[in-house]
């Protein structure tokens, strides 16, 4: 019998302290009713100085580990997903490795932004049917406040992004349940890449770091709303539909979707161009903001612990972000 990846553990960091719109307020011209109506969003998260993403990755990774009952030394790989690394290079995955202690087993880093959960799972889980590896340990993670305009030029961005890590820890089921990742989906489109993305630094300017970059703005994210708005709530039901029709299920299936948590009003539209009913949509974007690569763990952890997702339940994960990329993967609870 083929195994199936099935998740052992879950857990989620975020940082003490809480920003919120009022808190952005005196910052920026903005307000609470014009952040809420938008995004759906009243506060998030934002680490103090000195904190990185890895720190952020290895508390959501004690979690998930604990969560699973496990002993950390049996961690055979390590797949980390953030577009806000602690360095240039290296990534975060072989700082996750050195700080939890685990030897020396690989570590992989992915970069698809906000489908970097998704697809970091997606490549998990061929290494676990494979029998590449045996427990994989899963995490994403970012710090996104301390690169943010928070100037009136960047309000758009600045008041959406928030500071956060989930992880999950990935085994191989073989006892024939059912149990497990069912498919991942993965697309892009890098005709895209200019509308939500960081454009510097660059190695193609030399020298990458020139101060008119920094004058001109120009290593703050930068996004295109609306097109990224109206492409998130066409691509993200497109990629739930892939998932569906290749294990042969309908919407009606579905006991709990997973959008990334973009904008809660994505969120609401990928639910209405689903038909899905909105108590099946799992959002906590009111609390914890755009986390990017962590948000769909964080609110996988959050239901998981809440009880709204069960054994036996369909799971249906489905991101949209940068590149464009955009992702499901369907997941037998
Ligand atoms: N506070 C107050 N006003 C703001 C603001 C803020 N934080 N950000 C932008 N505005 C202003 C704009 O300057 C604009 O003013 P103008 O009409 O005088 O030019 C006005 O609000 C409307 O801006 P617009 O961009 O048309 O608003 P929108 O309805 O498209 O909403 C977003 C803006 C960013 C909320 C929306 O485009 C969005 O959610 N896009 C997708 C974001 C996303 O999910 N990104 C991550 C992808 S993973």
């Amino acid at each position: 019998m083929t195994a199936r990846t099935v998740v052992t553990g879950t857990g989620h960091y975020v940082p003490p302290r809480v920003v919120t719109n009022r808190d952005l307020e005196k910052l920026m011209d903005t307000s609470d009713e014009w952040i809420r109506e938008r995004s759906g969003i009243l506060e998030r998260h934002h680490v103090e100085a000195g904190i990185g993403t890895s720190d952020l990755a290895v508390e959501a990774a004690r979690r998930a580990i604990a969560d699973a009952g496990i002993d950390p030394a049996t961690i055979d790989f390590i797949v980390a997903a953030t577009l806000s690394p602690d360095h240039y290079f290296p990534g975060i995955g072989v700082l996750v490795q050195a700080k939890l202690g685990l030897g020396t087993i690989g570590a992989l880093d992915v970069r698809n932004q906000c489908s970097g959960f998704i697809y970091a799972l997606s490549a998990a889980d061929q290494y676990i049917r494979a029998g590449t590896y045996k427990r994989i340990l899963l995490v994403a993670a970012e710090v996104q406040s301390t690169n943010l305009d928070f100037s009136d030029k960047g309000r758009d961005m600045s008041v959406l992004f928030g500071d956060g890590a989930g992880a999950v820890i990935l085994e191989p089921n073989t006892n024939g349940d059912g149990r497990g990742i069912l498919s991942t989906h993965l697309f892009a489109d890098g005709n895209f890449a200019s509308h939500l993305w960081m454009e510097k630094p660059s190695p193609m300017d030399s020298p990458t770091f020139q101060t008119g970059f920094f004058e001109e703005g120009r290593f703050f994210p930068k996004m295109e709303g609306r097109n990224v708005f109206v492409n998130a709530c066409q691509r993200m039901p497109e990629a739930v539909r892939a998932g569906l029709e290749a294990n042969g299920l309908r919407v009606e299936d579905i006991d709990a979707l997973i959008p990334h948590q973009a904008n809660d009003r994505i969120s609401l539209m990928v639910a209405k161009g689903l038909k899905i009913p909105g108590e099946k949509v799992i959002r906590n974007i009111d609390r914890i903001g755009n986390t990017t690569a962590a948000s769909i763990p964080i609110a996988l952890d959050e239901a998981v612990k809440a009880g709204r997702i069960r054994t036996g339940h369909l799971v249906v994960l489905t991101a949209f972000g940068s590149g464009y990329t955009w992702a499901s993967a369907l997941i037998r609870w």
